[in-house]
């Protein structure tokens, strides 16, 4: 028996080299938050939607949606998805675009924006529309890297923040020598983690440069509606590009923040193409492609959505939702402005109240974060970013005086 064990333990495995691959930091905040038991803790970590009293929101429209639909079977969706949410979908963000009257936009559901920008890249290399290489912001959302280099994409960072705003000049010195016939992905609103958008000035000035260098644009819309309460406003880089610049480009969707269903994994890609000849083909690439990924997408998801959208008195009270969530969020923004600015904190905080969208960007340093976290409980990401959404007038001023004593005390 026991000579079966030593020569059980002596076999070789396959797995001797396989590396240790440490989780996206963004999840240990969340992890490490929910395990400290202090009652002052607060998460400003992960990008979740938090109320006045710090707890998640079920949009009242999304509570609306679920009572109607009680109950939506477990048969397969279609490949691309429930029909039903692709159009609601489509004709919510392009309602305005002659690319949508004349036919000539694919789509397909996706598992939330990941997934989206996932087929997206995965049909631009089917479509033969792809030269294996992307650009992204540097910094960005932590998974653009890493999901374009799993799909064996070359990386390339461009410049994107600088002394506390948008850095349009170290930007455009990178966009002017972009390698033609690459992707590029763009945030369309919100960006993600510095809060600092273009101005619609300096968004022209990128699709003018775009369309020089024959590059492809990948929206990343996560934040429709999320950002400013209004989907049309949130929308206007993208819509400027397609329409006014008769741009082609990909569009990734999700309805996590904006209807709050983070765990439901619902999004959608698009493909806005020059005929609807092509439009059949990408439809038909997407299709190919999420059967080898995913098979077909999730469904209740996509039903809440679609119920949303397609019911006006809903979708009336999903546009009071977004407003709802918008506005308290830019209501901690001035609160947190206005308290480190009343406790004459050290540095300049104006910053905060110039970004938009669910993050902030502090700039306080590493040794700062973890003594924010070691002894106050504030869990934030490693970036310095802040989820302005988990912050509320019951933790906000304790939040600023954490601040105020960090940056005094704490290189
Ligand atoms: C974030 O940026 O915190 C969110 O979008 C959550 C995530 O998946 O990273």
């Amino acid at each position: 028996m026991g000579s079966i064990q030593a020569s059980k333990t002596n076999q070789r495995s396959v797995f001797e080299s396989a590396p240790y691959i440490p989780p996206d930091l963004i999840f240990e905040v969340t992890k490490n938050y929910l395990a400290d038991s202090d009652p002052k803790k607060v998460n400003v970590g992960a990008g979740t939607y938090r109320d006045e009293n710090g707890q998640p929101w079920v949009l009242p429209s999304v509570r609306m949606a679920k009572s109607l639909i009680a109950d939506c079977g477990h048969e397969y969706l279609p490949i691309a998805g429930l029909k039903s949410f692709r159009t609601g979908v489509t004709e919510l963000v392009f309602h305005d675009t002659t690319a949508l009257r004349n036919d000539c936009i694919a789509s397909c559901q996706s598992l939330s924006g990941t997934g989206a920008l996932h087929l997206a890249a995965l049909a631009l290399k089917k479509a033969n529309a792809s030269n294996g290489e992307v650009y992204i912001t540097d910094p960005t959302w932590s998974n653009h890297e890493l999901l374009f280099e799993s799909l064996n994409f070359v990386v390339h960072k461009m410049p994107y923040y600088k002394n506390s705003a948008f850095d349009f000049d170290g930007y455009m010195e990178s966009l002017k020598a972009a390698i033609p016939g690459s992707a590029i992905v763009l945030h369309t609103c919100a960006h993600n983690p510095t809060g600092c958008d273009p101005s619609q000035a300096q968004w022209k000035e990128i699709a003018s440069v775009v369309q020089e260098r024959q590059l492809f644009p990948i929206f990343d819309s996560a934040y429709l509606g999320f950002n400013s309460g209004s989907v049309d406003a949130d929308a206007w880089a993208l819509k400027y590009f397609i329409e006014e610049c008769n741009i082609e480009a990909a569009v990734a969707l999700s309805f996590a923040k904006s209807m709050g269903l983070y765990g439901e994994r619902t999004g959608m890609v698009a493909f806005v193409t020059r005929s609807p000849e092509m439009a059949v083909n990408l439809n038909s690439i997407l299709e190919n492609v999420q059967r080898a990924t995913v098979s077909s997408p999730v469904a209740y998801g996509s039903h809440i959505v679609s119920t949303v959208l397609n019911n006006p008195d809903i979708k009336d009270q999903w546009a009071k939702d977004l407003v709802t969530m918008s506005s308290r969020i830019q209501a901690m923004r001035q609160k947190l402005y206005d308290e480190l600015v009343r406790l004459q904190t050290p540095g300049d905080w104006s910053p905060i109240i110039r970004q938009s969208g669910m993050f902030g960007y502090t700039g306080i340093s590493p040794a700062q974060i973890k003594h924010m976290q070691d002894k106050y409980h504030i869990y934030m990401a490693d970036t310095s970013r802040i989820s302005i959404a988990g912050l509320n007038d019951k933790n906000v001023e304790y939040f600023a005086m954490a601040i105020d004593s960090t940056v005094r005390n704490i290189q």
